[in-house]
């Protein structure tokens, strides 16, 4: 079978022609699941490996968690939970939590370093409702190398009430876990990471597109609805996905859980850091292409790309027959604040001066609100239990700003209403001139252990466009 749809035109994925052949692509796999439901803990190694991305004998460097490249599926029941991780690697690190309701001391942000042959042990409480949220490398000047390297994996904290909502869940079969990732492959087939000026200044952008860390795969699917969960574990890339048919991608669930009903679009906007589910209705038995506009922060537009093709298994039955209407989320038990208490300003430094810092070297101008990361400074101080409005303000590049410890609610982008996929929970929202939204913080941090506020363009929070803030009594 030849799916003919689109043919990639662009640079991406260039290096490795696409053969559209689906039959003759391997078949993506969906990473190991360790599931704590029944156990109460996890365990992970973090440790250096090699993979051949390509297929051409050609192995390049990557860390992975208890493998080569990213990490298992983490299934979380909501309930305490139990993990050791240890570093069997050369470098330093730390494991964050992004996305997960937990006390800054368990947070695993750039003050929780777990050296070399050491290991950390936190108990990660249940605090919030069902969701997929994500761990990663979180050191600060490294974080970006890190998660290119490997260093990241996906969670679902489960509930067990995924049949009354009428959601697949059957983790492979129709419950499938997408992990999106550009990576630069230079001509021999090599995996690098490159440092040149343009990657500082506008993150790393690679030429292939790997999903969960696999190169030109296709997935195939149960004949009827199928349930995707994507994150963006990119360090840069922004993904307007779409199907290529044009069939419908209905919203369910965003970074912090379930919505209260799915939201058809046509296209979701993917930016780094974010997490969405959705369904989606092979029932009509034909192929069919995800795929990406190019970046909208890019420099003069491509055509776009394919990111994964998708084939139906006639053989296999899909359990879900319509499509849900109740997925009885948890609204907010708080009122908006009617003024905004707190306004960053997400800096890129492009004053003359700040540009020649830029380019010599060093950390350029990068910076919240005037201020560049430094580990010993606390940017805010939140009185736990408080709801606060907060606006943050961009300009030259649209920016994936996160805030750890907490989910919010958009309320507006650019002075005006949030497109569709911002409904919900969540915790990593893309500016584009300014966005405001509200959240309570119901969990501490001291001082010692803060959390971080930071955008999720990975060479951007490395740069200095990060705070940190504690939330106390
Ligand atoms: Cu996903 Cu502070 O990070
Ligand atoms: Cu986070
Ligand atoms: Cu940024």
């Amino acid at each position: 079978m030849t799916l003919d749809i689109e043919r990639c035109q662009c640079a991406l994925n260039a290096v490795t022609p696409w053969s559209w052949a689906v039959n003759t692509r391997p078949a993506l796999k969906m990473p190991v699941l360790l599931d704590a439901t029944q156990t109460g803990r996890i365990d992970l190694t973090i440790q250096a490996g090699q993979v051949d991305f390509l297929g051409r004998g050609i192995k390049s460097p990557t860390k992975g968690f208890n493998g080569a490249f990213l990490g298992p599926v983490l299934r979380l029941p909501r309930r305490d939970t139990q993990v050791s991780i240890t570093n069997q690697t050369q470098q330093p690190t730390t494991v964050h939590w992004h996305g997960m309701l937990i006390p800054g001391a368990v947070d695993g942000g750039p003050h929780e370093m777990i050296a070399t042959g050491s290991s950390w042990r936190p108990v990660l409480p249940d605090h919030q409702p069902a969701a997929t949220v994500w761990y990663h490398a979180h050191p600060h000047g490294r974080t970006a190398r890190d998660v290119y390297s490997g260093l990241a994996g996906v969670i679902h904290i489960v509930d067990g009430r995924d049949d009354e909502r009428g959601l697949p869940h059957s983790y492979g079969e129709d419950d499938f876990t997408l992990v999106l990732q550009d990576r630069y492959f230079d001509q021999s087939g090599a995996m690098v990471y490159d440092t040149s000026m343009p990657t500082r200044m506008h993150g790393l952008h690679g030429n292939a597109i790997l999903v969960n860390g696999q190169y030109g795969t296709q997935l195939s699917v149960p004949k009827g609805w199928v349930r995707l969960r994507l994150l963006n574990g990119s360090n840069a890339r922004i993904y307007p996905l779409s199907f290529a048919d044009g069939r419908e991608m209905h919203l369910v669930a965003t970074d912090g859980g379930y919505l209260k009903a799915p939201v058809s679009l046509q296209q979701l906007w993917l930016s780094p850091g974010e997490r969405y589910e959705i369904l989606v209705d092979f029932s009509n038995g034909q192929a069919a292409v995800m795929r990406s506009e190019d970046d909208p922060n890019a420099m003069g537009g491509g055509s776009g790309f394919a990111v994964l093709p998708f084939v139906v298994d006639t053989s296999k039955k899909a359990r879900m027959k319509k499509m849900p209407s109740d997925l009885g989320s948890t609204e907010a038990k708080w009122a908006v604040p009617g003024k905004t208490n707190r306004v960053l300003t997400l800096d890129m430094g492009m004053g003359p001066g700040m540009m020649m810092r830029g380019m010599s070297g060093g950390a350029g101008g990068f910076a919240i609100s005037g201020e560049s990361f430094d580990m010993h400074r606390i940017n805010q101080q939140i009185k736990l239990g408080t709801v606060e409005r907060w606006r943050v303000e961009s300009s030259m590049m649209m920016h994936p700003f996160h805030v750890h410890g907490v989910q919010f609610k958009v309320l507006s982008m650019a002075g005006g209403t949030p497109p569709p996929q911002y409904q919900g929970w969540h915790d990593t929202v893309l500016v584009n001139g300014s966005v405001e939204f509200a959240m309570r913080f119901d969990e501490q941090a001291s001082k010692e252990k803060p959390y971080m506020y930071h955008c999720h363009i990975l060479e951007h929070e490395d740069a200095g466009m990060m705070g940190q803030f504690s939330v106390s009594a």
